[in-house]
C-alpha cells in the first residue's frame, strides 16, 4: 500500500523512431488516429529519459524539457494525458515531469515520439497503473501518433484508424542502420500537427496520398520482412516524396526541405545507382535520414560528413522498446531495468 504522503516516482527511457512508410494526416474517425498506415524503425541512439514525480506539495503539474520549464501552452498535451491517466487511478496528486533528450529537439528527429512514449510509461508507473503495452501505446499515440510506435523495439507498424501500434520484427531481424544527417538543428517552422491539418485542408494532392499510402506500406512491410533492401529503398523514398508533395502543394505551402536536403536526395539516388545500399527519408524538418546496411554504415557516415551543409551525423541501429529505469540516483545515470513486454 503506498502512502499519499510519500512522493510516488516513475522513470522510463524510450527511443525515437523514424517511419519508413510515413503517416501524414489524421483520420476523421477518432481523436489522433492516423489516416494512413505507417511502419517505423526504432532508433537506439536517439533516446529520451523521463521522470514523473507525484507530490502533494506541488502547487500544480509542472513539465520540464532538458531542464527548462515548459509554458502552459507547450505542456498542454502532457497535462491532458496526465488527466486522462489519473481517471484510471485513485491518485490525484500534481506531477512534476522531467524529460531529457540526448539529441536536438523538434528538428524532425521525432523527439515527440520518444518523449511521449517515455512519459506515458513513467506516469503510469508513478500512478501504479498496469504497464500494459497496447494501452501505453494508445496513450502515447493520443499525445503524438508516431509516439505510439516508440513503445516497441525494432520494426513497428501503426495501422490506419487504429489505437495501438504493433511490433512487426525485433531489432535483430535486419542488420540495418538509419544515419541521420543534421542539416539544421533548430526548432521546426511548422509543427507536424498544424502542418498535417493544413495539408489535408488545402492540398489537392492529399486525397491521392491517402489513397496510395496503403499499397506503399504493404511494399515496405514485405520488403522489411524479406530483408529486401532495394524494395524498401524504392518505396521508402516514394513514401517520403509523396508526403512532402502534399506539403509543398498546400496553400500557403509547408516547406520543410532545405537546399542541402534536395542535394542529398540527388546524391543518394546517384550513389545507389553506383551500388551503395543507401536510401533517404525526411520528416517534418529538413534533416535527411539515410537507411543503409550495418556493413556499409562506415562508408555512408564518412560520405555524409563530407557534405557541405551537414552539421552533424548520428548513426542509429535498430533500438529496443521502452524500459523502466532504476528509481535511485540521478536520472541521467539510472540503469535500464527490464524492457516492457
Ligand atoms: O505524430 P507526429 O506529430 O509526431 O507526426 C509525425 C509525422 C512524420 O514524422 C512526418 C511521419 C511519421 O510517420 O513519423
Amino acid at each position: 500500500m503506498t502512502s499519499q504522503h510519500e512522493p510516488s516516482l516513475g522513470r522510463s527511457e524510450a527511443c525515437a523512431n523514424i517511419a519508413l512508410a510515413k503517416y501524414w494526416g489524421k483520420a476523421p474517425t477518432g481523436p489522433n488516429l492516423t489516416a494512413v498506415p505507417s511502419l517505423s524503425l526504432t532508433l537506439d541512439a536517439l533516446r529520451t529519459r523521463t521522470e514523473v514525480r507525484l507530490d502533494a506539495s506541488l502547487p500544480e503539474d509542472q513539465v520540464f524539457l532538458n531542464g527548462v520549464q515548459l509554458t502552459e501552452k507547450s505542456s498542454e498535451r502532457v497535462r491532458r494525458i496526465l488527466a486522462q491517466l489519473r481517471k484510471r487511478s485513485t491518485d490525484t496528486r500534481p506531477a512534476r515531469v522531467e524529460s531529457y533528450n540526448n539529441f536536438p529537439t523538434a528538428a524532425g528527429l521525432a523527439s515527440s515520439a520518444s518523449g511521449f512514449a517515455a512519459f506515458v510509461v513513467a506516469a503510469s508507473q508513478a500512478l501504479h497503473l498496469p504497464l500494459d503495452l497496447p494501452q501505453l501505446s494508445s496513450d502515447a499515440r493520443s499525445g503524438s501518433a508516431s509516439a505510439g510506435r516508440s513503445l516497441f523495439g525494432g520494426f513497428v507498424e501503426l495501422l490506419a484508424e487504429t489505437e495501438s501500434s504493433t511490433p512487426l520484427a525485433p531489432p535483430d531481424h535486419w542488420k540495418v542502420c538509419m544515419i541521420v544527417a543534421v542539416v539544421e538543428a533548430g526548432e521546426k517552422s511548422t509543427s507536424s500537427t498544424l502542418g498535417m491539418i493544413h495539408t489535408a485542408q488545402t492540398s489537392p494532392y492529399y486525397p491521392a496520398w491517402v489513397e496510395r499510402s496503403p499499397a506503399i506500406f504493404q511494399e515496405i512491410k514485405q520488403g522489411v520482412l524479406e530483408r529486401d533492401f532495394e524494395r524498401v529503398a524504392l518505396y521508402m523514398e516514394h513514401s517520403t516524396r509523396l508526403m512532402h508533395a502534399t506539403m509543398l502543394t498546400s496553400l500557403p505551402p509547408v516547406l520543410y526541405l532545405q537546399a542541402p536536403t534536395i542535394e542529398l536526395m540527388h546524391a543518394i539516388a546517384e550513389r545507389r545507382r553506383q551500388g551503395h545500399p543507401e536510401a533517404y527519408t525526411m520528416d517534418a524538418g529538413p534533416n535527411v535520414k539515410v537507411l543503409t546496411t550495418q556493413e556499409h554504415a562506415e562508408q555512408t557516415i564518412s560520405y555524409l560528413r563530407s557534405v557541405p551543409g551537414v552539421s552533424q551525423v548520428l548513426c542509429c541501429q535498430p533500438g529496443p522498446g521502452a524500459a523502466l529505469l532504476a528509481l535511485e540516483g540521478p536520472l541521467s545515470d539510472a540503469a535500464r531495468q527490464v524492457e516492457l513486454t
